[in-house]
C-alpha cells in the first residue's frame, strides 16, 4: 500500500497526529504493538490518576470529620478500584478506536520496522510520503544487583497490584514515586521513598517541592533524601546514607527512576535516523528528523515527557506536513504532578530565568490566605510563586502547589502564551470566591 501519511505509535502523539492528517484529506495508516491509547492512556497517566482518586475519596472519608462527616468503620477495596480503573480505560480506548474509524484511519496491528520510504509491518512493505514515529518510552530500570525479584516493579507492574502490600519502598522520588507514594500512603501502607538527590522532584522550584514533601509527609510517607540504593536481597533493601550502608525490609519494590525513549528494534540504525539511545530521536522545533519525510513526537524524542506536549509535538508535525508553519515552544508546557496536593507549574524557575540570562522579579503568597482553599483543604499548605522579567515585567513562570491546583495551571499558560504582563494581567476578573484568586492576589503581592 502507499499512504499520505503513516503513524507508528497510538499514543497521545500518534492518534491527535492520525485524526488530524486524516481530517486535512490525508490517506493515514497507524500502526499499534499494543493497545490504543499507549503508556498515557494504558500504564501511565490514565490508570494512576484513576487509583489516586480513588486513594484520596478513602482519604476524605477517613478525615471528613472536621467538615462533620463521620464514615464509621471504614474500608478499602483495591480490587474495586482497579476496575473501575479497568472500565475507565476500555471505554477511552473504545473512544480512540472510534474517532479512528470516523476519521478513516486504518488501523494495523503489529510492530513496526521503518525501511527507506516507508515502513514493514506483519510480513508487508508500505510507502508512505511521510512517517511519524511517535513509540514513546519505557521506564529505565537501574543496574542494581538484586533488582530482577519478584517483589521489585516498574511503573508498569505497580498498575497491575490489587492488593495492599505491608509496606511500600519507592526507588526515585520524581514525580511517579510521589505520585503513587500519595497512593499507597493515603489508604494506610507505609511508604519509604529513596531518593539520590537532596530534594524530591528535582526538575521543580525546590521551595514548591519541599512543600508537596512535607504535606506527603502528614500522608504517612517516609522520605529518605540522599540515599542511593545499592542492592536487593530476599525482601531487604540496602543502600547507601551519607558513606554508611543501611538496610530496611520492603513487601513491594517500586522502581521509579525516569523513562528512557523506545528507539530499538524498529530499524532506525538501517535507514540512517540520528538518535541517541539514552537522548532519542533528535528533531528540530518542527519535528523534522534529519531524514526527509521522517518526522518524530512525543517521549521517543527524549523531550517534556509529557502527554500533552506529545499531543502538541504531533499537532506542530501535521501542521509541517499540511503546509501550515508551526513549531513547538516547550518553554510554555505546563507540568503537573497529581498529588494530594497537586503541583502544577509553567514557565520558568527563578534560577532557570537568572541562567538565561535574565533579571527577574519574584512573588510568593500562600494558598492560606484564600477563603476558598482553606474552606476546603482545612490544614494543607499551599504556595503561588511567579517569576516576571523585571525589565519588561512580562510573566516568565507560575509554580503552584496545593488542592487542586492542576485545574488552574492553563489559565498561567495562557498568559505565558500571549507574552502577558503583570499590567495586563493586573486587569484580568478572577471568580470569587475561587482558588484561582490567589493568582491575583500574587501578582498584587509583587507590585
Ligand atoms: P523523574 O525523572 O521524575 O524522577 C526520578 C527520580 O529518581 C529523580 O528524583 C532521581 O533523582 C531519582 N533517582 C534516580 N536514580 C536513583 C537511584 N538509583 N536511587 C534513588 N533515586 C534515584 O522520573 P519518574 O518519576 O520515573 O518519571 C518519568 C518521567 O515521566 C518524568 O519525566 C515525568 O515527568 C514523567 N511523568 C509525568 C507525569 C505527570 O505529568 N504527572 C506522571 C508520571 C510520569
Amino acid at each position: 500500500m502507499k499512504y499520505d501519511f503513516a503513524v507508528i505509535g497510538a499514543g497521545p502523539a500518534g492518534y491527535v497526529a492520525a485524526k488530524k492528517a486524516a481530517s486535512a484529506g490525508l490517506k493515514v495508516v497507524m500502526v499499534e504493538k499494543k493497545k490504543l491509547g499507549g503508556v498515557c492512556l494504558n500504564e501511565g497517566c490514565v490508570p494512576s490518576k484513576t487509583l489516586l482518586q480513588a486513594a484520596k475519596t478513602y482519604h476524605h472519608a477517613k478525615h471528613g470529620s472536621i467538615f462533620g462527616v463521620e464514615a464509621g468503620s471504614l474500608s478499602f477495596d483495591f480490587g474495586k478500584a482497579h476496575a473501575h480503573k479497568n472500565s475507565v480505560m476500555d471505554r477511552m480506548r473504545d473512544g480512540i478506536a472510534g474517532l479512528m474509524k470516523k476519521h478513516k484511519v486504518e488501523v494495523i496491528e503489529g510492530e513496526a520496522t521503518l525501511v527507506k520510504g516507508g515502513f514493514s509491518v506483519n510480513g508487508e512493505t508500505h510507502e508512505a510520503e511521510n512517517i511519524l514515529l511517535c513509540t514513546g518510552s519505557s521506564p529505565t530500570i537501574p543496574p542494581i544487583p538484586g533488582i530482577e525479584a519478584e517483589h521489585i516493579v516498574d511503573s508498569t507492574g505497580i498498575l497491575n497490584n490489587e492488593t495492599l502490600p505491608e509496606n511500600l519502598v519507592i526507588v526515585g522520588g520524581g514525580v511517579i514515586g510521589c505520585e503513587f507514594a500519595c497512593v499507597y500512603a493515603s489508604v494506610g501502607v507505609p511508604v519509604t521513598v529513596l531518593e539520590a538527590m537532596p530534594e524530591i522532584c528535582p526538575n521543580l522550584d525546590s521551595e514548591i517541592a519541599a512543600i508537596l514533601r512535607k504535606e506527603l509527609e502528614k500522608k504517612g510517607v517516609t522520605f529518605v533524601l540522599g540515599a542511593k540504593v545499592e542492592s536487593f536481597e530476599g525482601k531487604s533493601v540496602r543502600y547507601n546514607l551519607e558513606g554508611e550502608s543501611k538496610d530496611m525490609n520492603a513487601d513491594l519494590v517500586l522502581i521509579a527512576t525516569g523513562r528512557r525513549p523506545n528507539v530499538s528494534d524498529l530499524g532506525l540504525e538501517d535507514i540512517g535516523l540520528d538518535f541517541d539511545p539514552r537522548g532519542g530521536v533528535k528533531v528540530d522545533q518542527r519535528g523534522a528528523t534529519n531524514l526527509p519525510g521522517v518526522w518524530a513526537a512525543g517521549d521517543v524524542t527524549g523531550q517534556a515527557w509529557l502527554a500533552h506536549a506529545a499531543s502538541r509535538m504531533a499537532e506542530v508535525v501535521v501542521h509541517n506536513i499540511t503546509g501550515q508553519k508551526d513549531i513547538m515552544r516547550h518553554d510554555t508546557m505546563p507540568a503537573v504532578v497529581y498529588t494530594s496536593p497537586e503541583v502544577a507549574v509553567v514557565g520558568l524557575t527563578k534560577e532557570e530565568a537568572t541562567e538565561r540570562g535574565l533579571k527577574v522579579k519574584t512573588g510568593k503568597i500562600p494558598m492560606a490566605i484564600n477563603a476558598r482553599y482553606i474552606a476546603e483543604n482545612p490544614g494543607e499548605e499551599g504556595m503561588c510563586k511567579v517569576v516576571l522579567d523585571a525589565d519588561t515585567n512580562r510573566l516568565l513562570g507560575v509554580h503552584m502547589v496545593g488542592g487542586a491546583c492542576s485545574e488552574m495551571i492553563f489559565g498561567a499558560t495562557a498568559m505565558l502564551e500571549t507574552e502577558l504582563r503583570e499590567e495586563e494581567i493586573a486587569e484580568i476578573v478572577f471568580p470569587h470566591p475561587t482558588t484561582s484568586e490567589i493568582m491575583k492576589d500574587v501578582f498584587m503581592a509583587v507590585r
